[in-house]
């Protein structure tokens, strides 16, 4: 399935008849927590029958009488409306729910496992009671494409590795053939969920085959015209990755709280000044996997603010912690250079990033020099850098950088060769930085190893002698 928007169902081109493409398929929902509540009750507020489901009994009387079984604005009114208007039903048994409906939620509890992973027995005993419910709905055929909704929060690949299995061993039937699955992450923030419900940041919608992304996307298309349809692996991950941001956002100011206190300076107003920047600090920019940060500047500014802190005695682990991780993502190109085997390198792209011929802390000079500590020859290329640009001033104090860049400043107009073509043709593998055309088209052709640090190719165009350093 490709991704992209939403395009309404065309009822003529359905090979199956479909009694779950009713314009309000009905919908079970196990697991009656924060996020199966609130599903339950807006989910019936937009029109569809709903059958609740849950082992906890208080929960499901709780649902079943119309009261909410948490404390969440708007949630008993329209769960005591869904019942008293006769949408809204729950009980204990899920194998029965799967038989009385279209379409599964799954939104169980996924606590931590005592390894510090996902803890996945929910989901998989609910999976082998849907499993059940879908063969007694085939015996009594009962001529559905029932969907299941995963929509709790899950390490990648548990969907069609965990969930999907336990489901077509239970039932007999197929995933994408006989039932459907999708995953749904749920976005919704307690204490504004039915708010959040009805105006979603975004819905994710992954799923096993376009029917199944159809039925769900039209579930949703009251709220949300515009879903985001992709393979459910990429669903899966994306939740796992917001909440991550979430929390690196939370860390990152009260880091710079911690780091103002002492200074005197009101943090609050500096993070309102930083918040106005939308070009650049709370925007799609630096967020996408690349290389090394680099340059003349956030290096030398995140060194400077972890030596005020630790001037005030103050610890900033992720503040810190970038620099380290920084290290990391270079040692890692290193380390896919080195995976080659190539005696004779290619670098294409010197400079920290394209358009520029500031040399200043660029992270593949940390590349160059460690591939040659280790007898590796070098041949490098740049668009912006020509034997006129003055290299040494540049270079002349590296005295942050590995050890072997002080020797690389001296020999740097050595390596540099006039046209692209010239280093790639003695090289064994190539190693590009920007992201040029006529880098493309070279490393193209050329067949050779390369490792890719600036995404050359998408997805669909992958070449299988290019390793990127993040995808
Ligand atoms: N709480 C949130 O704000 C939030 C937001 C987004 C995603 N999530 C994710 O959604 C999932 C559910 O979260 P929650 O906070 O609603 O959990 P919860 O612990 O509040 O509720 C889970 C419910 O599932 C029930 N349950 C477990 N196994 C069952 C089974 N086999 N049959 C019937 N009922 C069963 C439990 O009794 C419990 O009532 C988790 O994966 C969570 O990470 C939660």
């Amino acid at each position: 399935m490709a991704d992209g928007t939403y395009e309404p169902l065309n009822r003529a081109a359905r090979a199956v008849p479909l009694r779950v493409i009713e314009e309000k398929p009905a919908i079970s929902i196990v697991g009656l927590g924060y996020v199966g509540a609130v599903s339950a009750a807006c989910l019936s507020d937009l029109g569809h029958r709903i059958v609740g489901v849950d082992l906890d009994a208080a929960k499901v009387d709780a649902i079943a009488a119309g009261r909410s079984p948490i404390h969440e604005h708007e949630l008993g009114d329209l769960l005591n409306r869904g019942v008293a208007e006769g949408r809204i039903s729950a009980h204990d048994d899920l194998i029965r729910a799967v038989q009385d409906t279209d379409v599964t939620f799954v939104s169980v509890g996924t606590p931590t496992a005592p390894d510090g992973g996902c803890d996945d027995r929910y989901i998989r005993s609910a999976a082998r009671a849907i499993g059940e419910g879908l063969a007694l709905k085939k015996e009594r055929h009962v001529d559905t494409y029932h969907v299941v909704v995963l929509r709790c929060s899950i390490p990648p690949g548990t969907t069609m590795a965990v969930m999907v299995p336990e489901i077509e061993k239970a039932s007999g039937l197929l995933c994408g053939k006989d039932f459907g699955v999708c995953f749904n992450p749920e976005f919704l923030r307690e204490g504004v969920a039915v708010a959040d419900f009805r105006k979603p940041p975004k819905t994710v919608v992954g799923a096993s085959d376009d029917r199944a992304a159809r039925i769900v996307a039209r579930i949703f298309e009251p709220v949300d015209r515009n879903p985001i349809l992709c393979e459910i692996e990429t669903a899966e991950t994306v939740k796992y990755v917001d909440n991550v941001w979430h929390a690196v956002k939370v860390t990152f100011g009260n880091e710079v709280g911690r780091l103002c206190k002492p200074m005197g300076v009101d943090s609050h107003k500096v993070m309102d000044i930083f918040c106005q920047d939308t070009k650049l600090n709370l925007s799609p920019y630096y967020l996408k996997p690349g290389f090394a940060y680099g340059g003349s500047c956030l290096p030398k500014e995140v060194r400077a603010v972890r030596h005020i802190a630790d001037s005030h005695g103050v610890d900033l682990p992720m503040i810190r912690g970038a620099m380290d991780s920084n290290d990391a993502h270079i040692a890692e190109a290193i380390r896919m250079v080195r995976e080659t085997g190539a005696k004779r390198v290619a670098v294409l792209g010197l400079a920290f990033k394209p358009g520029t011929d500031d040399l200043r802390e660029s992270p593949v000079l940390e590349v160059i020099a460690a591939l040659r500590a280790e007898g590796v020859e070098v041949a490098a290329h740049d668009m912006s850098i020509t034997p006129e640009t003055r290299i040494a001033a540049q270079l002349s104090y590296v005295t942050h950088g590995a050890p072997g860049l002080r020797a690389l400043a001296e020999d740097l107009p050595e390596l540099l060769v006039a046209r692209p073509e010239d280093a790639v043709a003695e090289a064994d593998a190539i190693i590009v930085t920007h992201n040029h055309g006529c880098y493309r088209e070279l490393v193209k052709s050329s067949f050779k190893p390369t490792i890719d640090l600036v995404r050359l190719f998408s997805d669909e165009m992958a070449l299988p002698h290019v390793d990127g350093i993040g995808w």
